[in-house]
């Protein structure tokens, strides 16, 4: 998107607001006080549209996006995203169906919004779209895991597994979501937060659409391990596997939460 930020002059009520909260400073006022960029202020901007969000008469596009298509802030009821983060669950059993297509539009609006260091678009997601892909996939892993004699706990567990029946990689799951980072473009020492605060925004909105996720170091310790199975996953050449969810309707249901030992925190 183009950085560029335009001022209504007819709505502007001069408070600043948009120059206070601007982390790197990049807006001014001009000799009439309507906020401007500074000189290079595109360049510095770092297009989080702080400016358009806090401003209280909707006057300055960031954009040329208009401030009323903006949802208005909310954030819900803290009694009910407790009970959500409680009740969320790693799921192992699914119904072998895909996931409706509604949902998936859902879920892919959202991986707009977590947020990156310095706000830099650095992630892609590849998410497995119908169950047929995905036995496209545990067929190719299973292949090449029964191919394979190297010294993998996961490929040994994997394989033995498989010869019980069982699938332990992919659960029966329908669907996966992978995120991949470009760390050339990512902020140092943010590459590896960026995809999993993407994957934990996703892991609780998907479970508050009836879906069931399970974070997989098995699958992610397969893709990495079997080219064949990571050609399949779709990742952009300069992206990096970060990590995998598996996705899907759940076949389980829980009727109460876990109830944990207290974290372990010291207040100082
Ligand atoms: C980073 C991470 C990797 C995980 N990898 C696997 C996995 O490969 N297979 C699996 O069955 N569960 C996996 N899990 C699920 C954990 O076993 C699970 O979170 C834990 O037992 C607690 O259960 P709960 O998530 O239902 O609270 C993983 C969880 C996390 C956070």
């Amino acid at each position: 998107m183009k950085k560029s930020i335009t001022i209504d002059k007819s709505k502007c009520i001069h408070c600043g607001m948009c120059i206070k909260d601007c982390i790197v400073n990049c807006i001014e006022f001009d000799s009439e006080k309507i906020p401007k960029y500074v000189d290079g202020g595109d360049k510095m901007c770092i297009g989080c549209q702080h400016c358009m969000a806090i401003c209280p008469a909707g006057a300055l596009s960031f954009g040329g996006k208009n401030p009323d298509d903006s949802d208005p802030v909310g954030y819900g009821n803290s009694d009910d995203l407790l009970r959500l983060i409680k009740s969320r669950r790693s799921v192992r059993f699914y119904k072998n169906k895909d996931i409706p297509a509604e949902t998936i539009d859902k879920l892919t609006d959202m991986l707009a919004y977590p947020p990156t260091g310095g706000n830099v678009d650095t992630l892609h997601f590849s998410i497995v779209g119908t169950a047929e892909k995905m036995r496209e996939i545990i067929k190719v892993t299973y292949e090449k895991v029964c191919e394979s004699n190297r010294d993998s706990t996961v490929i040994k567990f994997a394989k033995d597994g498989y010869n019980k029946g069982k699938d332990i990689v992919y659960r029966g799951a329908p669907s996966m979501i992978t995120v991949s980072v470009d760390k050339s473009k990512a902020i140092a020492g943010c590459e590896n937060a960026d995809p999993i605060i993407a994957l934990s925004y996703l892991d609780l909105y998907a479970q508050s659409l009836g879906l069931g996720t399970l974070w997989c170091d098995a699958a992610l310790t397969i893709a990495q391990d079997i080219p064949e199975v990571k050609a399949l996953l779709e990742i952009p050449e300069n992206y990096t596997l970060n990590y995998i969810m598996l996705l899907g309707v759940p076949n389980v249901k829980y009727q109460r939460t876990v109830q944990r030992e207290p974290a372990n925190v010291k207040i100082i």
